[in-house]
């Protein structure tokens, strides 16, 4: 039963695409399960740039088939947008694509909501994606949310919307915005159902027939563990579920159908929007960090936050996701820093916590307790393999795995499919 989630172990944007195109050659079914197209994850193969945010990582490979969970939220614009461009670049034949008739539909007046609801909040906003994300899932949770099942009916589709609609007008007028037009919703949106209507089957049963079958199936994490509803940095969080557990509620497999998680962190942290975040560089070595790792959002564009590896917060992460090993990305990006440092504790009023906290009181007073270690100098990008590495390199990544009490599985050491070590195979599929 070689099935292998893969999530991110940070703040998102940790490089996961790559790795799922990477692992995804081998897998027979690429399963995505949570958060929709505020997730950029970005693929450089065959000397081209592939941007990906709703479409599973494992779509470039004919043969395989790629699953949008029912955990995700499904802009269908966005979709067919990105189907479009992915065919036209790739230029052969794409992977089989299905939709779960579960997953949640975003319509216009969730990207409306959004944006009036972070106006609302004044200095308290999140920094959201500005993409609908979050006033989606709570039409989810307060079970008003147009599925799938229901957006490819063209009649039950029409009774959801009117009904829908009829709330978020009041609500939109209520935040200081514009009533929508059921009939230019229900027009445009139809001619989307129109042209996805055939991808939409049952997701969940082929995924569990799959796992039966032992093919292999590697369920791809959006977004980063202190991003997650329940686990995340609250409320500066997305509003889906990326820990590995939403592998689980987001396609439909139970927790024993799980054999492998690998976690991937950044040989440092960056995370985008506001909320704690310990390790930050504000400076000129977080300036350096940006530039040499080009970190700029993949969906919005904007300059990433970034600072040195936060290993308090690594080491929780393998801890909420059951992680079997790491995958350590972008550690070509640490070259000529002649110091690095790592956070090994958090204080509060000067004393130790050891671990993350839960409350935003808590985080307002945390203060990082750092170790320094020696950099390097040299260019990694093309080592083939452990011994390849520079002894500096090579003991960082044992400090994370002895701190962390998790053992690397995969090194990635610049963004294309061959920059990557694999250390321990029998982490990723067993
Ligand atoms: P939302 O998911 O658009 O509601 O945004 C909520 C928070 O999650 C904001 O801080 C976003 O910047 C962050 N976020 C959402 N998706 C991603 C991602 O894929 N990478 C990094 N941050 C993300």
């Amino acid at each position: 039963m070689p099935s292998l989630v893969i999530v991110g172990a940070q703040w998102g944007d940790e490089a996961k695409g790559k790795i799922v195109d990477v692992l995804g050659n081998q897998a027979e079914l690429v399963v995505r399960y949570s958060g929709g197209n505020n997730a950029g994850h970005t693929v450089i193969t065959g000397g081209k740039t592939y941007k990906f945010h709703l479409l599973p990582a494992g779509i470039l490979h004919p043969g395989s088939v790629s699953i949008i969970g029912g955990g995700m939220a499904v802009c269908p614009k966005s979709l067919i947008e990105e189907l479009e461009r992915t065919q036209e670049l790739a230029g052969h034949e794409l992977g089989e694509l299905v939709i779960s008739p579960a997953a949640h539909v975003v319509f216009p007046y969730h990207r409306a909501l959004d944006a009036l609801e972070e106006t609302a909040r004044g200095d308290n906003k999140i920094g959201t994606t500005s993409r609908g994300i979050g006033p989606m899932y709570t039409d989810k949770v307060q079970r008003m949310g147009i599925r799938m099942g229901e957006f490819v009916q063209p009649e039950r589709f029409a009774d959801r919307l009117k009904q829908v609609l009829e709330f978020k007008n009041r609500l939109m007028e209520l935040l200081g915005g514009e009533p929508m037009s059921f009939d230019e919703i229900y027009s445009e949106y139809s001619a989307y159902a129109d042209k996805i209507r055939h991808l939409v089957s049952d997701s969940e049963a082929r995924t569990q027939r799959s796992i039966r079958k032992d093919d292999k199936v590697l369920f791809e994490g959006a977004q980063g563990a202190f991003l997650d509803l329940d686990h995340g940095t609250y409320p500066y969080v997305t509003s889906s579920h990326p820990t590995a557990g939403g592998a689980c509620l987001g396609t439909g497999i139970g927790p024993r159908d799980i054999d492998n998680v690998l976690g991937v962190c950044k040989a440092y942290n960056t995370r985008v929007g506001e909320g704690p975040f310990p390790t930050e560089l504000d400076n000129e070595i977080g300036h350096q960090i940006r530039e040499q790792g080009h970190e700029y959002g993949t969906t919005t564009g904007r300059p990433r936050r970034c600072g040195w590896l936060d290993l308090v917060a690594l080491r929780h992460a393998a801890r909420i996701n059951s992680l079997s090993g790491l995958v350590i990305t972008r550690l070509d990006v640490m070259q000529n820093i002649p110091e690095i440092q790592v956070a090994t504790d958090y204080l509060v009023d000067g004393k130790s916590l050891g671990h993350m906290p839960y409350t935003l009181e808590e985080w307002d007073q945390v203060e990082a307790v750092f170790e320094t270690m020696p950099g390097w100098s040299e260019d990694i990008s093309c080592a083939k393999s452990w011994d390849d590495l520079p002894e500096t390199v090579q003991n960082y990544v044992q400090f994370i795995e002895k701190f962390t009490d998790t053992p690397a599985a995969i090194l990635s050491i610049g963004p294309d499919r061959d920059q990557t070590i694999i250390l321990r195979p029998e982490l990723i599929w067993g």
